[in-house]
């Protein structure tokens, strides 16, 4: 592993504690505000102000909660559940679904090797690391392109690359991209955490995610699933 691969490990790991110790006591104390608001709630008349202010501590604990839920995921050490997974109808599905929400300007390009090895993993969370970089490969292209999804075998792994046509990224944006709550969306629009996410996922299941981008000409990120038996220790 290069030298600056190690680094950016050693970053993220450390980044990724950091947002999980916060997260796990976050998540505490929010389980107290939402218990006491619900109570406070009960004593009082559905039509009253207080009722409504009391709906309103609650959503916001709800939007706190989906936060923190999404700081747990990439933080976690180990995927919830390992079994076998075959990607190709995974990355069918998904693809499926989420075009089906994109603009029609977007098309998604599947590409599957035949006879690709299953691979040993989570795949409600392979699902969403899929689905961050296919969001983003959407976003990069305003004005509508192709989407490449690729599967295939690669020395002792499975990669999986999500290709864009878009605007690419320039270095000071490329040396941040996996860090948790790292974004150039306007506020509001997104959170920075879906290539964290993406990031923790791939080491929970012993890989890892390659990029490569060029400034106007679009960026490439693939990931590296490890083939069962052939595991490198994360
Ligand atoms: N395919 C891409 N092309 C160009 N830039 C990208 C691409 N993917 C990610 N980026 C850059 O990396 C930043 C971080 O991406 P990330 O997915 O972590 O967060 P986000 O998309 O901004 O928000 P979220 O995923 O939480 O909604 C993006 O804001 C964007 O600047
Ligand atoms: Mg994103």
């Amino acid at each position: 592993m290069a030298p600056d691969e190690k680094e950016l490990e050693r970053k993220m790991d450390a980044l990724a504690r950091l947002a999980g110790g916060v997260a796990h006591d976050m998540n505490n104390m929010l389980g107290a505000i939402e218990g006491y608001a619900t109570l406070s709630q009960r004593g009082l008349q559905p039509s009253s102000q207080l009722h409504s202010d009391m709906e309103e501590i609650r959503k916001a604990v709800a939007r706190a909660s989906s936060l923190t839920k999404r700081l747990t995921l990439f933080s976690s050490r180990q995927p919830a559940v390992k079994i076998t997974v075959e990607l190709p109808p995974l990355l069918e599905g998904l693809s499926a679904r989420l075009g089906a929400g994109l603009p029609q300007e977007i098309r998604i390009e599947r590409s599957f090797e035949p006879g690709l090895p299953e691979v040993q993993g989570d795949p409600q969370r392979l699902e969403r690391l899929f689905s961050n970089l296919l969001l983003n490969a959407a976003g990069a292209m305003p004005a509508g392109g192709t989407i490449g999804l690729a599967a295939a075998e690669a020395g002792g792994f499975v990669k999986v690359s999500v290709s864009d046509h878009g605007q690419g990224m320039p270095p000071e944006v490329a040396e941040h991209l996996f860090e948790p709550f790292f974004t150039t969306k306007p506020k509001g629009k997104g959170a920075g955490l879906g290539l964290a996410e993406a990031y923790g996922i791939a080491r929970q299941h012993g890989g890892r995610i390659e990029v490569s981008t060029a400034g106007g000409r679009g960026s490439e990120f693939s990931v590296f699933l490890p083939l069962p038996g052939k595991a490198v220790p994360s």
